[in-house]
Parts: structure tokens; C-alpha cells; sequence
């Protein structure tokens, strides 16, 4: 039996927590935006989220102690990585939270948080169990890169070398004029639009490694838009131009997103694949995703739509399992890793594993 947890994320712009059963029942799940605060600078302002964090924290976290189903035993709370001032808001909290309640404290990484979510059910049902091999996909605002899990230990097989997707995803909304965060404007006007239209090459690295790369395709789509005089057009007036030129850049970003996949899935052999992370809820990468299982005969688990953005409920269940594996931070010592750590759930982490891509954004 998992000790029912409670869940804390503030590591960018959403303030989540969340209580999880013994069984990875999703008990309560609540999350403030900070979207509204951080649109009018077209991006997050890290001093801003800090501030809405302590705004936020204290009522969502006394909401979910009415709403879970009892009192929590464990505290998992995102340590990395993240804005750090963000992020110091949930440690030094969740770290008084436990100390206070003399409960169990648990840092989470937040990669391992979405690679979870997938297995979670927002229906009431218990979290599944992680299958021996996973090929996972985790794509957001600050991280693009495929994961393969193997008894317990994760390998990251290739990353972005520059933007990562949903980054990608914003940077040309906004240069159409969209609303911030311009993934999922794009992912509406595209449906209405054909990918046929325009056509952006792939890159190629030069050392042949199947490493993402989006900043091309991020000046090309940017170039592309101001030649057709498409720049600022904005939602309501986007004509059937912008969206033909939406759907090809969508195409091409799941493209390039989903290239490795056959590679890694004759070499790894997963039981299941999953994608995680916001742009996970991308309607033509789930499509495509399907497709891909169908084709190779293995199962696809997406995230439901609800907690493929960032959310608490996956860092309680990351929690839950790193305990179970052994881990237990210091209530009194904990700090947030300013830097890009990564490692799988119940995984001991050694110093050397620290890393340092990323430093200070969001994922
Ligand atoms: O994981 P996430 O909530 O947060 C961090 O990046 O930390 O991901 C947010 C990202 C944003 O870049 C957003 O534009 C993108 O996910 N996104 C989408 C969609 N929904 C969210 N991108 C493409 N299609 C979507 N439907
Ligand atoms: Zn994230």
C-alpha cells in the first residue's frame, strides 16, 4: 500500500496540487493559471509566478486537504526544474508542510512527473502500474526529448538541441498574433486548414543523431508568415493562407517529433508508448501517435487532456513510486535544483548525474 499523497507544482506559471490514494486514485486535483497575469508579456515573467504562487498556495492546499478522502502521509513537491524563485515557493512550503505534520518529504523531478501522467485516470479509477518497457515521448514549453524505461531505469535517447516544441509552438502563434500560449490556438485553427499547402524541410544533423532541432523550423514557418503578409493577422481574421500555413508548421513540428520513433521502437521493443507534457494534447500528435501504435502493433497511452499541462497529480504519483523505491528528502535542507536533473522514479540519484542543459526554464 502507497501512503495517500499530497502533490505540490509550482515550477512555472500553473500553481497545482493534488491528493492521491494508495492507489493512485485522483482524489483532488486543482490547479490556478497564471495565464492571464503572464499574456500581456507574451511569455512567463519568473518574478510574477513566484508571487501568484504564495498568493495561490496556501488556499489550494487547504481546499485539498477538505477534498481528499483522508489526511495526506507523504508530501511530493517538484524540486526541478523549473524558474527557481517559482519553484522555492513549493519546496520551502511542502518542506513546513511536512516538517509541521511530521509526514515523509519527497523531491520530484519534473520530467518524471509528466512520464507518469499517462498511467493516471481522472475518472476515478487507480493509476496503472508502469509496464517493464516504456518509450516515452515528453514534449512541452521547455523540453522535447524520448525516453526509454527499462526495468526501472530511464535513458534518454534524444533531446532538443535548441527550442523545444511548445516553445516552438508559441513563438510563431505569436508572431501570427495568436493569444499566448499559442499551442493550443494552433492546434484549433489547424484542423481547419491543409498541411498540404506549404512544405518545411526537416533538418539534418550533422552527426546523424536523431536529436531534435526546431529553431529552423521556427525561422523558416516566421519567414514564411511574413512574405504572405501574414504577420499579427490575428485569430478572427486568420483566411484559409494562415490556416493552410498553421496546419504545415503543426505537420511539420509532429514530424519531426514522432521521426525517431521507428528507430527506437525496433531497438527498445517497448510494451507500451506514451507522450507527456503540454503538447501532448496536441490533436494531430495524438492522431499520428495512434496511427503509430496501430502500425506497430503496441499500445499508446496518452495523458488525459487534463493533465498533459502541467498538474500536481503526476508529481504526487512520481512521489509515491520514488518512496516506494527508497527516496526521502530532508524536510529542513530541501532546495530547489536550479538545474536540469533528471533521473526515473525510485532511481537514487548520485551528484554526478546532476546536469546543467536548461538552467532556469520552465519544462
Ligand atoms: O507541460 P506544459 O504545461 O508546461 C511547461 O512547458 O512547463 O506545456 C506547455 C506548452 C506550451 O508551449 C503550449 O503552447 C503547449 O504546451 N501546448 C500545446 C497544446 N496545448 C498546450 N501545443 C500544441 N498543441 C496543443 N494542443
Ligand atoms: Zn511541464
Amino acid at each position: 500500500m502507497l501512503p495517500r499523497t499530497l502533490g505540490i507544482e509550482t515550477s512555472c506559471d500553473e500553481t497545482a496540487v493534488a491528493v492521491l490514494d494508495a492507489e493512485g486514485r485522483v482524489e483532488f486535483n486543482c490547479l490556478s493559471s497564471q495565464v492571464a497575469e503572464h499574456a500581456p508579456f507574451g511569455g512567463v515573467v519568473p518574478e510574477l509566478a513566484s508571487r501568484e504562487h504564495l498568493k495561490a498556495l496556501p488556499m489550494l492546499v487547504e481546499r485539498a486537504l477538505e477534498g481528499a478522502g483522508g489526511s495526506p502521509e507523504l508530501v511530493a513537491v517538484t524540486a526541478g526544474p523549473g524558474l527557481v524563485g517559482a519553484l522555492l515557493v513549493g519546496v520551502r512550503f511542502a518542506g513546513a508542510f511536512a516538517w509541521g505534520r511530521e509526514l515523509p518529504l519527497v523531491a520530484v523531478d519534473h520530467l518524471d512527473g509528466h512520464q507518469v501522467s499517462p498511467f493516471l485516470d481522472l475518472e476515478g479509477g487507480p493509476a496503472r502500474e508502469l509496464p517493464e518497457r516504456v518509450l516515452a515521448l515528453v514534449a512541452s514549453g521547455g523540453h522535447s526529448a524520448w525516453y526509454s524505461t527499462e526495468s526501472g531505469e530511464t535513458r534518454r535517447l534524444c533531446r532538443t538541441r535548441d527550442d523545444a516544441a511548445g516553445e516552438t509552438f508559441d513563438k510563431v502563434a505569436k508572431v501570427f498574433g495568436l493569444a499566448y500560449p499559442g499551442g493550443p490556438v494552433v492546434d484549433r485553427l489547424a484542423r481547419r486548414g491543409s498541411a498540404a499547402a506549404a512544405f518545411f524541410r526537416q533538418p539534418r544533423l550533422k552527426d546523424g543523431s536523431n536529436d531534435f532541432s526546431f529553431s529552423g523550423l521556427k525561422s523558416a514557418a516566421i519567414r514564411e508568415i511574413r512574405a504572405r503578409g501574414l504577420e499579427g493577422v490575428g485569430e478572427h481574421d486568420a483566411g484559409s493562407d494562415a490556416l493552410d500555413l498553421l496546419a504545415s508548421f503543426e505537420s511539420a513540428v509532429v514530424r519531426q517529433l514522432l521521426g525517431p520513433l521507428p528507430d527506437f521502437f525496433a531497438k527498445y521493443q517497448p510494451q507500451v508508448i506514451t507522450a507527456s507534457g503540454g503538447v501532448a494534447a496536441n490533436t494531430l500528435l495524438r492522431e499520428c501517435l495512434a496511427e503509430e501504435g496501430r502500425r506497430f502493433g503496441v499500445e499508446v497511452i496518452l495523458p488525459p487532456l487534463g493533465l498533459t499541462t502541467d498538474n500536481a497529480a503526476m508529481i504526487a504519483r512520481a512521489g509515491q513510486l520514488a518512496w516506494a523505491g527508497g527516496r526521502c528528502a530532508d524536510a529542513r535542507r530541501l532546495d530547489a535544483w536550479t538545474r536540469k536533473v533528471w533521473h526515473p522514479p525510485g532511481m537514487r540519484r548520485s551528484p554526478t548525474e546532476v546536469g546543467s542543459e536548461n538552467a532556469g526554464e520552465c519544462s
